[in-house]
């Protein structure tokens, strides 16, 4: 009863916070400042102190109305949640910045964004999946020609295709072994720098004033670019922050009970470029380990029997068996571009941390694009609100359709074709719904995608159990 009161108190507190944060902007949350969830509550941990929220990160720096913080919200994991945008969609009718046409609309033209109704349907994607569109150039070197682009929004340019995507947060950024979904901030064919263990973290600091450079210019469609002391000030308050789920209403805090779960001790996690890498890229040749995840310990698996603790102790025990099978369940690698084929090894045994290999973080270590078939036609969440995209290999008369060739837009090759980078795994709970395209609406649908697409047979518990610990990340 008591916990409870209190909890709903900071809810209000946490709501009233956000929604004065959009109207009347208060300038500051106090470090650490909890942020509700579904399940709990996400915190941010800003190592210069209280967050300031003044800087240029929140400034509109171009023509839109847009500041940085539109699209990274810090209440969901500095990305937005689509439930969300569709509330910020009902409370503005539609005229909040993060609704502008030149990449937050299905099309940009041939829209009717006059009235609410026409805005409605114009940003559908956007407020139903939270998914913008990322419009690029087909290289002109690339090894494919494209045949033909099926789009229900209209967009069916064949020179420029348009793609949908979901932000990534912009926290946890020391972590990153690539920046963006198909490494385009960190690649040679943009001007920008591969991250390596010898150069980082300068590498990732260079590419994030770029990125910040293009975000503005793009996104916020500014005329001249951020100053180099804008783009400095952008690229050290993302780099001051550490976000995680901190509380789960049901187990507790998450640093309880001897577990280091929410921000602080992330904030500590030790990382390098190639850091458990499974495929012999560690720069130091340690061995490979599955056990990626050590943030709940054997305490969380035991009950104290007593009432009132049974129903946190369950849900503490969920959370550490979903742990377990992350860090142990075999899943038979089949058909995996970047990985089977870079190792010509058809079928690996492997766990989830063969591909989210970060302790304690779980993105990929060490830049690594793969197709385990999200942007496929096939995926079995369902890409109907998707484009279909045809694409002719220029060498082999070869075809494949996909709703997103990925990386292969940034490199040209027909082999990187529906490859995106695997992403960090801290604060999913705060910013459903999941994988580039949004296609798992929860986190449950996320390993139902696995369940089916590598036949890894889980039980529903184990579906629980694994969406359970996700949620606590
Ligand atoms: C209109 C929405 C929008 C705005 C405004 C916006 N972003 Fe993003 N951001 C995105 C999307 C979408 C992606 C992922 C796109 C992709 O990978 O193709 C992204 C990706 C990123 C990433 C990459 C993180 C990673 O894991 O690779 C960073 C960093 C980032 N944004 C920072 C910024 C900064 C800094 C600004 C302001 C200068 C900004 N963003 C403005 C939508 C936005
Ligand atoms: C073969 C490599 C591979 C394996 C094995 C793998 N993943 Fe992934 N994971 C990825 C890649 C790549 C992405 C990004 C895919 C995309 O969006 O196109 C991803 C994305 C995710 C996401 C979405 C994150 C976000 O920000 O949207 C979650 C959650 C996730 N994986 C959980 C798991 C779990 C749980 C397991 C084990 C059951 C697992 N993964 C096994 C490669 C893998």
């Amino acid at each position: 009863m008591k916990f409870s009161f209190w909890f709903s108190g900071v809810l209000l507190l946490g709501l009233t916070t956000v929604v004065a944060a959009e109207s009347s902007a208060p300038t500051h949350l106090p470090n650490l400042f909890p942020f509700p969830n579904a399940t709990g509550m996400l915190k941010t941990f800003n190592a210069t102190g209280k967050l300031d929220l003044t800087g240029p990160f929140f400034q509109s720096l171009g023509t839109n109305g847009r500041s940085c913080a539109s699209c990274h919200q810090p209440g969901d994991a500095w990305s937005v949640s689509a439930e969300h945008v569709a509330e910020r969609f009902e409370r503005s009718h539609g005229l909040d910045p993060i609704f502008r046409n030149n990449d937050g609309s299905n099309c940009d033209h041939s829209i009717n964004t006059s009235t609410v109704e026409g805005r409605r349907e114009a940003y559908s994607l956007l407020r139903t999946r939270g998914l913008f569109r990322v419009a690029l150039a087909v290289p002109t070197d690339a090894e494919f020609n494209v045949v033909s682009v099926t789009n229900p929004y209209g967009c069916t340019e064949t020179s420029t295709l348009s793609m949908y995507r979901r932000p990534l947060p912009s926290t946890n950024l020391r972590f990153l072994s690539t920046v963006m979904w198909d490494g385009r901030e960190s690649s040679p064919q943009t001007g920008t720098q591969s991250i390596t263990f010898a150069t980082n973290p300068t590498d990732l600091l260079a590419d994030l004033a770029h990125q910040s450079v293009d975000a503005t210019l793009g996104h916020a469609q500014a005329s001249t670019p951020p100053t180099a002391e804008q783009q400095k000030k952008i690229v050290d308050f993302e780099m001051s922050l550490t976000t995680a789920q901190a509380i789960d209403f049901r187990a507790g805090a998450l640093d309880s009970h001897g577990a280091s779960g929410g921000p602080l001790p992330l904030t500590s996690q030790p990382f390098y470029i190639g850091i458990n890498d499974p495929l012999g890229l560690n720069p130091f040749n340690t061995p490979f380990t599955p056990v990626v995840f050590t943030l709940f310990t054997d305490r969380w698996a035991h009950n104290s029997g007593r009432e009132h603790e049974r129903e946190h102790g369950d849900r503490r025990a969920s959370i550490l068996r979903g742990q377990t099978l992350f860090n142990s369940r075999t899943i038979n690698i089949t058909e995996v571009g970047g990985l089977n084929d870079a190792t010509s090894t058809p079928l690996i045994k492997g766990t989830c941390g063969t591909c989210h290999d970060t302790f304690n973080v779980g993105n990929h270590s060490i830049v690594a694009p793969l197709n385990i078939g999200i942007a496929d036609v096939s995926n079995p969440l369902g890409t109907d609100y998707l484009p279909v995209i045809k694409l002719r290999n220029k060498a082999t008369g070869a075809e494949v359709t996909t709703t997103d060739p990925g990386r292969a837009m940034i490199t040209g090759k027909w082999a990187d074709i529906g490859k995106f980078k695997g992403p960090i795994l801290r604060g999913l709970e705060a910013r459903a719904p999941y994988f580039h395209n949004g296609s798992a609406a929860t986190l449950k649908e996320a390993v139902e995608f696995y369940n089916i697409r590598f036949s890894m047979g889980l039980t529903h518990q184990e579906i629980t159990d694994l969406a359970a610990f996700l949620s606590a990340l």
